[in-house]
């Protein structure tokens, strides 16, 4: 089987602790490297989280590289629903694994070109605010040639959004660096909450989680717990959306999710629609579509799909 290589550009973040595990456990992936941005937490928490995750997943073996400090122009938001440590109630030993000595920019411009020059591009699997691969892109444009695409979680079209009336979080935090990756024709692919609100994680999704997840079901259970909203009458249950893991759920099992392609926009200018992400449905711009948006999701598939992957945790050893 020809993998997929993919790095991996997020925020840990307890959806994006649960995305990294199944990525790890996923051998259709090849993840080359992990990098980590300012979002749902300060960089430094969200990275440290990053090498806990890994010496969880026993992937130790895979590159952490930390990133930028700060959105590209506005101040940070934190993430909510992810606790002081951004992993819920999940408490991890501090990770004997260190971060790489390349920070994360600067990694993704020498690998990305490489991968142009070597033909092999490589799929950017973005699980938080775009200011990494924005700064990367526009320090290197060249960089693009070795992308084969950006798959990524954020933005809300026909859903309203979860951090401000209009904007979902990851864009939100930063919808510069989502201009600038929006308006790079890169290809792009993306879960925006009307995809990820269709996949509710219920407290009985946890326990078979649980049941399943071999010498981790511990922290998975902590995690998935965490991820409880409460709100019944926004999402139609218990439970909490799957935003992050999505992504690599298109990776590993594409045929169970619907797109649609058209140009999107992001508003980065009106404080009262900062980082809405605006979709030319029908075709008002006369510009190329440049994104593939999912508009529907095979939910209990995918849940199914997890459970496999989880269940592989029964079989892996520390390293
Ligand atoms: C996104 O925001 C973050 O809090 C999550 O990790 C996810 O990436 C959902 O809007
Ligand atoms: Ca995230």
């Amino acid at each position: 089987m020809e993998k997929t290589r993919i790095i991996i550009d997020c925020d840990p973040g307890i959806d994006d602790a649960i995305a990294l595990l199944a990525a790890f456990v996923s051998p259709e992936l090849d993840i080359l490297a992990i990098t980590t941005v300012c979002g749902n937490q300060p960089v430094e928490t969200t990275s440290r989280n990053a090498l806990k995750i890994c010496e969880l997943g026993a992937r130790a073996d895979i590159p952490v590289h930390a990133g930028s400090h700060r959105p590209l122009m506005r101040a940070p938001i934190r993430g909510q629903f992810h606790g002081e440590t951004g992993l819920g109630s999940c408490v991890l030993p501090e990770p004997a694994k260190k971060i790489e000595p390349q920070r994360a920019v600067e990694f993704l411009i020498d690998r990305l070109l490489r991968a142009g020059n070597e033909r092999q591009p490589i799929t950017i699997c973005a699980l938080g605010p775009l200011t990494n691969i924005a700064m990367a892109l526009r320090i290197e444009p060249e960089i693009a040639r070795g992308i084969e695409r950006i798959v990524m979680m954020g933005g809300a079209y026909r859903e309203p959004g979860n951090r401000s009336m209009t904007s979902e979080f990851n864009v939100l935090s930063d919808p510069h660096a989502a201009h600038i990756v929006f308006s790079s024709e890169v290809p792009i692919v993306a879960l925006p909450l009307d995809a990820t609100h269709q996949v509710i994680l219920t407290p009985a999704h946890v326990k078979q989680f649980e049941a399943v997840s071999g010498r981790i079901s511990q922290a998975v259970s902590q995690l998935m717990a965490s991820w409880d909203r409460n709100q019944v009458e926004r999402y139609g249950s218990r439970g909490g959306p799957l935003h992050d893991p999505l992504v690599i759920g298109w990776l590993i099992a594409p045929h169970l999710f619907e797109t649609r392609r058209v140009r999107v926009f992001i508003e980065y200018q009106s404080e009262l629609c900062m980082g809405q992400t605006i979709a030319d449905w029908f075709d008002k711009s006369g510009l190329n579509p440049n994104t593939a948006i999912v508009t529907k999701v095979d939910a209990a598939a995918v849940i199914e799909v997890f459970l496999d992957r989880f269940s592989r945790y029964q079989d892996t050893v520390m390293q």
